[in-house]
């Protein structure tokens, strides 16, 4: 397994999943890591990852001493490679000017990182490689015994190696798609350079997985909230494989979900898996609470106050659980540790179960905690999970409650569901599915004139959302086919009676949000 040092930036994820993507396990850890941490992680190798810092600043941070003796091939990427220069005697020059984007780097020798890789030929018989950069800072001078194999006009050093101590350091970041060849150079540096062999494969996480459930809850009794959802259920998948009946599944109806969700999550889980599962028919309740409440943010907590006195009391039927399942994957354990220390550029919210008794003091099971979401899919159809399923979109916490705008009720829920369930359908026949990260209607409590055949309809205005996104925190609105548009329009009019006009969300985030509440 590999190590890999974060000192900050926001590419540091996707290092590990270029890393992961190639078969081998790594994990990021913050660069202060104790001497004794690394030699206990015992890598094949250690990668320094970028930074907003400078390294030319007094307090900035640097790779522990020990990254250098443990006689382990080192690449240093960015920041990584300025850090190391500067540390083993090298100059580094601060610069307000940076260098953003496309670059065409040429690579001047043989070495064991670059090894025929290029992407085109020079007129000197150069090989020249398109790489992305983004770098203010640069290293101006290589450290004793290091040689210069890669550079542009305006970056002298953009690649650097120590060939006996097996040191690399590229100033280009060869994890972002940009870099055209950035899978070969990691699959060079990764298998070829620290010697490991990828084994990190979709069987081999489920059967390390199952494994170390077995061990962690022995023959106690374990639950899980299943929502449906990618996570939860994988999770359930999981578990039901590793430890079959200890698992508990409690599965809370609020009346907030997409049409016939409830009834598939029961089909696939307890029907066709044999998973128990309790559900739990909450939908009275919550639009009992939900009564009269316009208030987006009232909105959610209550939907969110309510699921965990149902959970709980569905929970507080069973006796003997140990342990409380979640669906927490990697992102969510780097962002919230970054969080805590202080070192996120990042930060987002996280919405997993909270609040149980005291008295039932559970533990927790996080099978997932080591994954990235690109995994926790492949594992879900290692495990049988339908593809549906598993690449479905994702859909929150509070349902259909923040899809509805203002005051929550059946009627509306119910116009919503249909409406949602077309647009869906039209989405998949027209193979915008998959394109598209997030797609849904929303229910507009306003009403509008239309004719339809020679009647006038005075009905509810349902708008239509798709959005293409890398990471829910900035999203494009979806450039969807005016056919397609046109389909889902006519459709919902006409099959909806309470419904007399279709609009569509041309709205990015920011500055809007992808959800209308
Ligand atoms: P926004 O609307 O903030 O949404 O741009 C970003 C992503 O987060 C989802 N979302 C939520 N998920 N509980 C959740 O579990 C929530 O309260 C919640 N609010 C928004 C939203 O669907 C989108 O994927």
């Amino acid at each position: 397994r590999l190590l890999i040092l974060d000192f900050g930036s926001q590419y540091t994820q996707l290092i590990a999943r270029r890393i992961r993507e190639v078969g081998v396990y790594c994990e990021i850890r913050a660069w202060d890591m104790s001497e004794q941490e690394i030699r206990d992680f015992n890598p094949k190798g250690i990668i320094l990852a970028g930074s907003p810092e400078s390294v030319t600043e007094q307090n900035s941070p640097r790779a522990p001493e020990v990254v250098y003796e443990l006689g382990l091939p080192v690449l240093g990427i960015c920041y990584g490679m300025q850090t190391m220069a500067a540390q083993m005697g090298g100059q580094v020059e601060g610069s307000e000017h940076r260098e953003f984007g496309y670059a065409q780097i040429t690579v001047n020798s043989e070495n064991p990182l670059l090894h025929d890789i290029k992407d085109h030929v020079d007129h000197d018989g150069n090989a020249l490689l398109d790489v992305w950069m983004s770098h203010g800072d640069k290293v101006i001078s290589v450290p004793e015994g290091f040689e210069i194999f890669a550079s542009t006009d305006s970056c002298p050093v953009a690649g650097m190696v120590h060939r006996e101590k097996q040191f690399f350091g590229v100033q280009f970041h060869p994890e972002v798609t940009h870099t055209k060849q950035g899978k070969r150079i990691f699959e060079h540096f990764v298998l070829e350079i620290c010697g490991c062999d990828p084994l990190w494969t979709p069987a081999n996480i489920v059967d390390d997985a199952i494994a170390r459930v077995k061990k962690q809850v022995g023959d106690d009794q374990v639950l899980l909230g299943l929502s449906g959802g990618v996570d939860s259920s994988v999770v359930a998948a999981l578990l039901h494989r590793a430890i079959g009946d200890q698992l508990t599944c409690v599965f809370v109806d609020n009346g907030l979900l997409r049409k016939n969700e409830g009834d598939q999550v029961m089909d696939m889980f307890a029907k066709n898996m044999g998973v128990k599962v309790i559900r739990s028919d909450s939908e009275e309740l919550f639009l009992s609470r939900l009564k009269g409440v316009e208030d987006p943010e009232q909105k959610r907590k209550i939907i969110g106050n309510t699921f965990i006195e149902v959970f709980d009391e569905e929970a507080a039927k069973l006796s003997n659980v140990k342990w409380l399942a979640q669906g927490t994957i990697y992102p969510d354990v780097i962002e919230s540790a970054a969080a805590k220390t202080g070192k996120a550029h990042v930060i987002k919210s996280h919405h997993n179960v909270g609040g149980l008794p005291d008295d039932m003091a559970l533990e927790l099971v996080e099978p997932l905690r080591e994954l990235f979401k690109d995994e926790v899919r492949a594992i879900g159809l290692e495990l049988g999970l339908p593809h549906e399923m598993v690449f479905r979109h994702p859909f929150p916490g509070p349902g259909l409650g923040v899809r509805i705008l203002g005051e929550v009720k059946k009627e509306y829920a119910n116009i919503l569901r249909e409406a949602d369930a077309i647009f869906i359908e039209e989405l998949r026949n027209f193979g915008w599915y998959d394109k598209t990260s997030q797609a849904f209607a929303v229910f507009v409590p306003v009403k509008s004139v239309g004719v339809v055949g020679d009647g006038r309809r005075y009905a509810w205005v349902i708008a239509i959302r798709a959005v293409e996104t890398v990471d829910f925190m900035t999203a494009r609105w979806a450039h969807l086919p005016y056919e397609l548009l046109e389909k889902v329009s006519s459709r919902i009019i006409n099959e909806i009676e309470d419904v007399s006009r279709v609009t569509y969300d041309i709205s990015s985030k920011p500055p809007a949000t992808i959800e209308w509440e």
